[in-house]
C-alpha cells in the first residue's frame, strides 16, 4: 500500500487490520496445509513440522516417587523435586528458579551448561540432599532435538533467541552429563530428555486419560500428541503397535501469510527464515512486532505527534507484557518516558495491541484446530488440551480467541475441545517420564539398581 493511501490514521489502523487479519478461510487453509506437512514430517520427507518421535507413551497414572527434574526453556533454569503418589496426584517438593544471562544464551555451550551444573549443585545445597548417593535425573529441553531414545537427542537449532556454540548436532543429555562430571556431580545420571510440550501433555494426562494434546503458548509455542506408531513411517524400527508422543515443533510452521513487519522482525533476527509460526504467534515476538508498527506509524506522523522518534528505538524493548498491560486497560507509556499521551495516542495504541494479539490467538486456534483434525477428523471423541505459557493463561481475552475461532470451524462439535491450563506441566511431566524411565531399567539385586530418589 502506498504512504499516500495510508496517511490518516483511520485508514492506516483498517490497513493493519486488513494485513494482520486471519479469516476463517484462512484458518481452514492453515488447517489443509498443517495435514500435509504434518504427513511429510512424519514420513521424513521436507517439511516445516519437525514431527519429532519422544520415544513416550501416555502415562498410565500409577507411576510413583519423588524425581529430580532440571527444566531448561527460555530465560529461566529451575531445578525441581516433584512427588508424584501414584494415583494421578503431583506435588513439587521443591524448586529453584535461575534466570540465564544473556551472555550465556549467546556464548560458549559449555559454559552455558557448565552453569546448569552449578544450578544443580546450588539446589543440592539448599535443600541439603545427600551427595553420597546416585541420583536419576529428567532433562526439560525445550528446543528442538532429533531424539534416538528417551535419554538422547541432537539439538537441531536453537530458537526463542538462543544461539550458544558447540551444541547444535551434538546430544544435550551428553552436553549435560559432561558438565556434571566437571562439577564433581557425577551421582547424577539423566535417564530421560523430554520437550516441554511433551511434559505438559504426559503431566495432564497421568490425572486425565482424556488428555490428547500439550501446547505451549508462552516465549515460544509448539504442541505434541499421541500419534499412532504404525503412522511413524520415518521411523519403522519403532514397531508397529501402541502410541508415541509425537513432538510436532509447529513453531517452524511456515506457511504463513508474512506482512511486512513479520518480514522485517525474521530478517532481523537471530533466526532468519525459521521459525515463522513462532515469531507470528508467541510472547517472544509480539510486543516486538508492535514496537516496528508503532516506529512505522511514529515516523508517518500518525502517533505521538511524531515527536518521540527515539523512545521505541530499540529492538525488543517492548514486550508481550507491555501489550497485556494495555488490554488490561493500563499503559506502559511511563517506561518508555512518555508523558502526557492524549486520548487519541491511547486508542491507536489499544487498537494495535488488539490487532497483533488477536492474529496470534487466532493462528494458535487454526494449529490446534489442525492437531485435533488431524487425530480425529469426524470429532468421535472428547479432546482435553493441555496448555501452559503466560500468553494463555495471562493475556486478556487470548482464551476467548481460540475458543472463537474452534466454534467457527466446528459449531456445536467444538465442545468436544476443552482447552485446560496446565501450570508447571514441562517439569511434573519430565518427572513422571522419568519414572517410566527409572521403573523400565532392569532391577538387580540391592536398592533399586543404586539409583536413590531424592
Ligand atoms: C520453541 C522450541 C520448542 C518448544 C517451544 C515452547 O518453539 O523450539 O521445542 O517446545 O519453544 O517452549
Amino acid at each position: 500500500m502506498g504512504k499516500n493511501q495510508v496517511n490518516t490514521l483511520d485508514s492506516f489502523l483498517s490497513h493493519l487490520e486488513s494485513i494482520f487479519s486471519v479469516t476463517i478461510h484462512d484458518a481452514k487453509e492453515i488447517i489443509d496445509t498443517f495435514h500435509r506437512e504434518m504427513s511429510s514430517g512424519l514420513a521424513g520427507m521436507k517439511s516445516s513440522l519437525k514431527m519429532i518421535p519422544s520415544f513416550v507413551g501416555p502415562p498410565s497414572g500409577t507411576e510413583k516417587g519423588k524425581y529430580l527434574v532440571l527444566d531448561l526453556g527460555g530465560t529461566n533454569i529451575r531445578v525441581l523435586a516433584v512427588e508424584l503418589d501414584g494415583k494421578g496426584n503431583t506435588s513439587m517438593a521443591a524448586v529453584s528458579r535461575f534466570v540465564i544471562p544473556q551472555e550465556m544464551m549467546c556464548g560458549a555451550g559449555d559454559a552455558i551448561f557448565d552453569y546448569i551444573a552449578d544450578c544443580i549443585k546450588l539446589f543440592f545445597e539448599k535443600n541439603c540432599i545427600d551427595r553420597q548417593k546416585t541420583y536419576d535425573l529428567a532433562f526439560t529441553f525445550s528446543f528442538p532435538v532429533e531424539q534416538s531414545s528417551l535419554a538422547s537427542g541432537k539439538l537441531i537449532g536453537w530458537t526463542k533467541g538462543f544461539t550458544a556454540s558447540g551444541v547444535v548436532g551434538n546430544d544435550v543429555v551428553a552436553l549435560l552429563s559432561a558438565a556434571l562430571r566437571r562439577k564433581e556431580m557425577g551421582f547424577i545420571h539423566v535417564v530421560a530428555l523430554a520437550n516441554d510440550t511433551v511434559g505438559t501433555l504426559v503431566a495432564k494426562c497421568y490425572s486425565d486419560p482424556s488428555c490428547d494434546m500439550g501446547v505451549i503458548l508462552g516465549t515460544g509455542t509448539n504442541a505434541c500428541y499421541p500419534e499412532k506408531v504404525a503412522r511413524i513411517l520415518k521411523c519403522p524400527v519403532l514397531g508397529l503397535s501402541g502410541k508415541m508422543i509425537v513432538n510436532i515443533e509447529w513453531g517452524g510452521f511456515s506457511q504463513l501469510k508474512m506482512n511486512i513487519y513479520d518480514q522485517d522482525l525474521d530478517c532481523a533476527s537471530r533466526n532468519a527464515d525459521k521459525q515463522h509460526l513462532e515469531k507470528m504467534v508467541s510472547g517472544m515476538y509480539l510486543g516486538e512486532i508492535a514496537r516496528r508498527v508503532i516506529v512505522e506509524m511514529m515516523n508517518r506522523g500518525l502517533l505521538f505527534k511524531g515527536t518521540n522518534l527515539s523512545a521505541f528505538s530499540r529492538e525488543y524493548m517492548l514486550h508481550t507484557e507491555h501489550l497485556s498491560l494495555v488490554a488490561q486497560g493500563s499503559d506502559f507509556f511511563a517506561d518508555f518516558g512518555l508523558r502526557d499521551v492524549s486520548e487519541v495516542d491511547r486508542g491507536t495504541i489499544r487498537e494495535l495491541c488488539r490487532i497483533v494479539s488477536t492474529r496470534s490467538a487466532k493462528i494458535a486456534g487454526a494449529a490446534i484446530a489442525a492437531v485435533v483434525t488431524w487425530m480425529d477428523a469426524n470429532f468421535e471423541s472428547d479432546h482435553t488440551i493441555a496448555i501452559d505459557g503466560t500468553l494463555f493463561e495471562k493475556y486478556p481475552g487470548y482464551q476467548d480467541h481460540i475458543v472463537g475461532v474452534l466454534r467457527e470451524l466446528f459449531g456445536e462439535c467444538a465442545k468436544r475441545i476443552r482447552l485446560e491450563l496446565v501450570r508447571d506441566g514441562s517439569g511434573i511431566g519430565s518427572a513422571i517420564i522419568g519414572a517410566v524411565a527409572a521403573s523400565a531399567r532392569p532391577v538387580s539385586s540391592g536398592d533399586d539398581c543404586g539409583r536413590h530418589r531424592i
